[in-house]
């Protein structure tokens, strides 16, 4: 008797095996694998299965190149993110935790161009159309260009984008559409590239950009499968606490544009609007408490100034260390450094780290801010509201530079900031008064 013949498929990658492993060796995430049926297996086969065509390479310099043809969204920061504006013909992949908003930036969106005139679909295989109806009202959003088909059927989907010549499609969310075709669950990693293979199909074709939202697990990654990350032009993530009213949309990849940019939001009753003054945001103007320091960090091309705050106490047992913002690791580094190189007695204190305004700092340019607020802390000595911060502090001790200095500079005194700490005068002189601190020992001089 022939064998049964076994297949194993990773959820998160797509990584097949004929054997059961706890670990994907595609992606390392664990417990991943599940074994597929006899009619998945078939599925897979006939798939894989090459159409002969008749095409041929050609010349690379006899290709004629086209034009990326761009238009704007209506929304300042996401024609930023997207490197100028939606492209034609282009696929877009946004993700999110659950509720962070991104139902409404895309609604927001679609409404914005059906107020153009633009034929807009809305397709939501999670909510139904009068759920969509009723967040359409506080959004603006209500045009009669925008259509909303409530539908998990890919195939319904693919008519009803047949019917229409539609110049911007949204899919909410890629989990809950299915191809009746593949024999696995909507979300599965055989569903989701079918799915998004046909999306990007009718994209290309027809030249319309498609947005596609998909869902995220626990540690940040889209839920279910990577390859959808692969698949898309350009991948954009929305970050935010949902505590506070900020949101930030990433980009993680993006074929038509560099992936540097940062659209930031603001999430009110009427939806998201493009975040206005970011300067008053994250910091105090008036005054500073003993534990808070000032620094100017990079999102995207944008200089923000925020505040950050530590908190030195006696430790009654094991001393505590905890972050919120800032990496936890590089706190340690940077307390260890602290207590060898100024002899500060840290290790029988607790020290807290908070940035102020739900803001995750992902350079090292806020170090010295860091180490300028645990000694304001631990002095009970406040800083000026007026002098801010900035550089990368090294193992050594060493204080180092930090890219776009000048442009910090220059965002600070327009800002009506006097004073910086830094590690080295800019080449060309900007209007800051600038204190040169190249090690940890020279801030406590000049503190
Ligand atoms: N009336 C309102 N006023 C202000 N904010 C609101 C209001 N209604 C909803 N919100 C905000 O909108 C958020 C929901 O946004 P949305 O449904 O777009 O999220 P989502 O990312 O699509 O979530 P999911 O993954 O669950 O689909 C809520 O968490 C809430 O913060
Ligand atoms: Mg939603």
């Amino acid at each position: 008797m022939a064998k049964k013949k076994v297949v194993y498929e990773c959820q998160n990658c797509g990584f097949q095996s004929p054997r059961w492993t706890g670990k994907c060796p595609g992606c390392n995430s664990w417990d991943s694998l599940l074994e597929l049926n006899q009619e998945q297996i078939d599925y897979l086969k006939k798939s894989s299965k090459v159409k002969v065509s008749n095409s041929k390479a050609i010349s690379i310099t006899k290709i004629k190149a086209e034009d990326i043809k761009r238009f704007s969204s209506n929304s300042k920061e996401l024609d930023l993110v997207l490197g100028g504006g939606i492209v034609n013909g282009s696929l877009t992949l946004i993700g999110g935790s659950p509720g962070i908003g991104k139902s409404t930036l895309l609604l927001k969106i679609a409404g914005n161009l059906a107020k153009d005139n633009y034929d807009v679909l809305y397709v939501s295989g999670e909510e139904s159309a009068s759920q969509i109806k009723l967040r359409g009202d506080r959004l603006g959003s209500n045009i009669d260009t925008l259509y909303l088909l409530a539908e998990i059927n890919m195939g319904s989907i693919l008519d009803e984008i047949e019917s229409k010549e539609y110049s911007f499609i949204v899919i909410d969310s890629i989990q809950t559409i299915y191809n009746s075709e593949v024999p696995s669950a909507p979300g599965s990693v055989t569903q989701v590239r079918a799915v998004t293979f046909e999306l990007m199909r009718i994209a290309k074709s027809k030249n319309i950009p498609i947005f596609i939202i998909g869902h995220i697990t626990k540690d940040g990654s889209i839920a279910g499968p990577r390859v959808l990350e692969h698949m898309v032009d350009t991948v954009l993530y929305f970050e935010g606490d949902t505590n506070s009213d900020l949101r930030l949309l990433r980009s993680f990849k993006n074929r038509f544009g560099s992936t540097n940019e940062v659209g930031i939001f603001e999430m009110d009753s009427s939806g998201l609007r493009d975040a206005k003054s970011m300067s008053e945001r994250f910091f105090n103007k008036e005054s500073l408490m003993p534990g808070s320091a000032l620094t100017i960090i990079m999102e995207g091309s944008r200089p923000i100034v925020i505040e950050v705050q530590a908190l030195v106490t006696s430790a009654y047992a094991n001393p505590k260390r905890s972050s919120t913002g800032f990496d936890s690791n590089r706190l340690n580094m940077l307390l260890a450094l602290l207590e060898k190189k100024l002899d500060l007695p840290l290790g029988t204190y607790d020290i807290f780290v908070n940035v102020v305004g739900g803001i995750k700092i992902q350079e090292t340019s806020a170090d010295l801010a860091i180490i300028a607020a645990i000694l304001s802390s631990f002095r009970e000595r406040e800083l000026s509201s007026k002098t801010l911060f900035i550089g990368e502090v090294s193992l050594t001790g060493e204080v180092r530079d930090v890219p776009n200095m000048l442009q910090r500079l220059k965002e600070a005194k327009t800002q009506g900031f006097a004073n910086a700490v830094v590690p080295s005068n800019p080449i060309e002189k900007s209007e800051l008064k600038t204190y040169i601190a190249n090690s940890v020992e020279k801030i406590i001089e000049w503190m």
